[in-house]
């Protein structure tokens, strides 16, 4: 047996925050940061990694092994039993793991993990999964794992990817389109060091605010809910004005994603700075009506825009991590700088920016 080498990068959202949530669609591109995975078939699942600390021992079906039942064994742990439940033969896995992904930035790392652990898994036992499948498998790995009902945005995004190009997924339907960038745009992402991990963030607490709003609309597909309906109904006092926010937050950056679609793909002068408009009314509509965005973030976006950005907001699963912001692949660079020099950091860490391209998703590279 030789050892194989499998990747998955992380994601950045560009627009089509907390929809998955209601089966919303998102706007999310893969990026050149990510997980990688050199490992071969096995007795048992034996994993370590340098960066990451630590070592997974279990059995191939994610029984712990070992005494490490914390960190991000539990990932791989919870992936192994997500695939053992779907039939995967009992087949292990012995090799490193590796990380290029920042961790707490809101850069899907833990999805990365879970998606390149399970494309790994799936080949030592010959099982091949679709990948909308091991997605799902990998969103359910995360729930398993830490106990946070995170939407399928992420593990999606991950296997999804492709260079060049953002994925328009509706996350009820699981359909999906590229919509490529426009030539030259790059990607940055500049981390505010204030570290988030879901589970200890308010992000269960407002899908448990966004579920309440969809119930007081009882047989109406999420998707079809107006703005003005959702006025009416905390007027008539059906909805709390909490819900009610969560919900305007979802229906009307459900529109936000086809506009900034449509955009992309043609990027006339007129529309880019339409793209900076639909950019900063999303930064906003998070910030105010699904309370996840930090001053750091805030303060973030702000200075990106002031610094030339074409558009800039929060990005991923909020109360920390990172903002996005999109400009010209010559002026990403000076951006970066311009952005961290001025940020007067409050965070945990100090304060990082990455140049990313839109890149392709997971695979078994060799
Ligand atoms: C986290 C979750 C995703 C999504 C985003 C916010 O990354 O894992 O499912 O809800 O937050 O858009």
């Amino acid at each position: 047996m030789s050892a194989h080498v499998f990747w998955a990068p992380g994601r950045v959202n560009l627009i089509g925050e907390f929809t998955d949530l209601a089966g919303g669609p998102v706007l999310p591109a893969a990026l050149d940061l990510g997980v990688r995975i050199e490992a071969e078939a096995a007795e048992t699942i034996d994993l370590c990694s340098r960066e990451l600390g630590g070592r997974a021992r279990l059995t191939p079906d994610g029984s712990q092994l070992g005494d490490e039942s914390e960190g991000w064994t539990r990932y791989v742990a919870a992936v192994a039993t997500e695939l053992a439940l779907l039939g995967r033969p009992d087949v292990g896995l012995e090799g490193e793991i590796s990380s290029t992904l920042p961790i707490g930035a809101g850069l899907s790392s833990s999805a990365a993990l879970e998606v390149a652990a399970g494309l790994a898994l799936c080949s030592v036992a010959d099982f091949p999964l679709e990948p909308l499948e091991l997605a799902q498998a990998a969103r359910r790995a995360e729930h398993r794992a830490v106990g946070v009902p995170c939407g399928i945005l992420d593990q999606a995004a991950s296997l999804l990817g492709r260079a060049g190009n953002a994925v328009l997924l509706e996350t009820g339907s699981l359909a999906y389109e590229y919509v490529p960038l426009p030539e030259g745009m790059a990607l940055v992402i500049i981390d505010s060091g204030v570290s988030r991990r879901l589970e200890s963030s308010g992000y269960g607490t407002r899908q448990e605010e966004v579920g309440r709003a969809l119930a007081a609309f009882v047989d109406r597909d999420p998707l079809d809910i107006t703005l003005p309906e959702i006025d009416a109904k905390e007027a008539g006092g059906g909805l709390d004005s909490v819900a009610a926010r969560r919900l305007r937050h979802v229906v009307s950056e459900g529109e936000r994603v086809h506009e900034v679609a449509r955009l992309l793909g043609d990027p006339t002068e007129a529309n880019l700075r339409r793209l900076g408009e639909v950019f900063a009314a999303g930064h906003e509509s998070v910030r105010s009506d699904w309370e996840a965005s930090t001053p750091e973030l805030d303060r973030l976006v702000e200075l990106a825009c002031e610094k030339g950005a074409v558009a800039a907001r929060m990005t991923g699963g909020g109360f920390g991590g990172s903002i996005v912001a999109l400009t010209w692949v010559g002026e990403a660079a000076d951006l970066a700088d311009s952005v961290t020099d001025a940020f007067a950091g409050h965070g945990d860490s100090p304060i990082m920016a990455y140049v990313c391209r839109a890149s392709d998703g997971a695979a078994q590279i060799s």
